[in-house]
């Protein structure tokens, strides 16, 4: 098969195009733009004969069919994917989550392409701390943010183009994914850089949000499950029953690197914030057969902040950039 990945060089996207080139025998094209999240380096040990890299926008239409005329599918990845980005700066997130989407979708109908749509938890909105309840496919939307709202209009494009175009598609919405190759600006990689860096982490307000933790590995191979298996038009939500309150992950982190657990600092609460994520991933797990592979989070934390200890050459340009970012917000 002709794999088109879109954002193949972002955190996500290439974790995917590693698991691709490792468990089967398609080729690979990726489509990226490398705005500042994408980083060719995240790509590299991959075998020439199995992957393309174009470098290219997802919402210029000429590329994207000449693109589309030579694939039998698309995931697609490419997206702006951080909220406080979006809390600063909506524009680029409207361009490329929503007009960058129905670019994708029209190449798809045009082309009759088979198309995954990678999204988020976060369209659902948020949960009571003590809600019984966690997410289901049967969630009505209710997105907080610009980026959340940008990812629930792209699913609702995808749905329409579904059941108006015929468009074979398939949607998953997953929760936080952590491990290797995720941009500084993201909540743990900040925080084990800000220690390596002798820098305190930063905890938003009291620090009681929870977010449902999953390992970018098993993000990867949900999502080729329901490209192999899933069923035209169905919405899939990924997740791996990792709640764990922000509080928490911090006080880890600094105990699995030898610190003071309490040598943190509270800052400046994120507008808007979201106060928990559950998934339920019981349609994932009981129609396609997936299960996670990495069900203890300390060790699997344990292996990314090696990673990162590792891995300065990676991460190092983006930081003082991310860190001036951040103090201008008080964050
Ligand atoms: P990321 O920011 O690390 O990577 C995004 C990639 O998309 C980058 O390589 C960037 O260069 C590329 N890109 C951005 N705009 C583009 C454009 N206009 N054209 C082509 N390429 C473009 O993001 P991520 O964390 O890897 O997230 C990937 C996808 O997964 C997003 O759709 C996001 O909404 C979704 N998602 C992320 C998480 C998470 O925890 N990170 C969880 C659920 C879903
Ligand atoms: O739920 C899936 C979503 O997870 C994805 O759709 C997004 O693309 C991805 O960025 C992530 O969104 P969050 O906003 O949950 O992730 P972030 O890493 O930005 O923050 C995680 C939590 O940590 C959140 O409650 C805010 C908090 N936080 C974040 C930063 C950067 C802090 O307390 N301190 C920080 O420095």
């Amino acid at each position: 098969m002709r794999l088109l990945v879109t954002g193949g060089a972002g955190f996500i996207g290439s974790n995917f195009v590693h698991h691709v080139v490792a468990r089967t025998d398609h080729h690979v094209t990726v489509l990226d733009k490398l705005t500042y999240a994408g980083n060719l380096a995240s790509l590299t040990g991959l075998p020439e004969h199995r992957v393309e890299f174009v470098h290219g926008d997802i919402a210029d239409a000429t590329l994207v069919d000449e693109l589309f005329s030579r694939t039998d599918a698309v995931v697609h990845y490419a997206a702006e994917s951080h909220n406080d980005n979006s809390l600063n700066d909506p524009s680029p997130f409207l361009n490329t989550n929503i007009v960058g989407t129905y670019t994708l979708l029209e190449a798809a109908r045009r082309h009759d392409v088979r198309f995954h749509h990678i999204s988020t938890d976060e369209v659902y909105g948020d949960l009571e701390l003590d809600d019984p309840n966690r997410f289901t496919e049967h969630t009505p939307y209710n997105p907080s943010s610009p980026y959340s709202s940008t990812k629930a209009g792209s699913d609702l494009l995808v749905r329409a183009w579904v059941r108006s175009f015929g468009v074979r598609a398939t949607i998953s919405n997953c929760s936080n994914n952590y491990g290797p190759y995720q941009h500084v600006e993201k909540f743990i990689p900040r925080q084990i850089t800000n220690v390596i860096r002798g820098i305190r982490p930063k905890l938003y307000g009291a620090g009681l949000n929870v977010r449902d933790w999953i390992h970018a590995d098993d993000h990867s191979s949900a999502v080729l499950t329901i490209l192999e298996k899933g069923e035209i038009g169905q919405t899939y939500l990924i997740g791996a029953d990792g709640e764990k309150n922000n509080k928490d992950v911090v006080e880890l982190i600094l105990t699995l690197m030898g610190q003071d657990p309490t040598a943190y600092d509270h800052v400046t609460d994120r507008a808007g914030h979201d106060l928990r994520y559950a998934i339920d991933s019981t349609r994932l797990r009981t129609e396609l057969g997936w299960q996670p592979t990495y069900r203890d989070f300390e060790a699997g934390l344990a292996a990314t902040i090696e990673w990162y200890r590792q891995n300065e050459a990676w991460w190092g340009p983006s930081k003082d950039a991310t860190e001036a970012f951040y103090a201008g917000k008080g964050q």
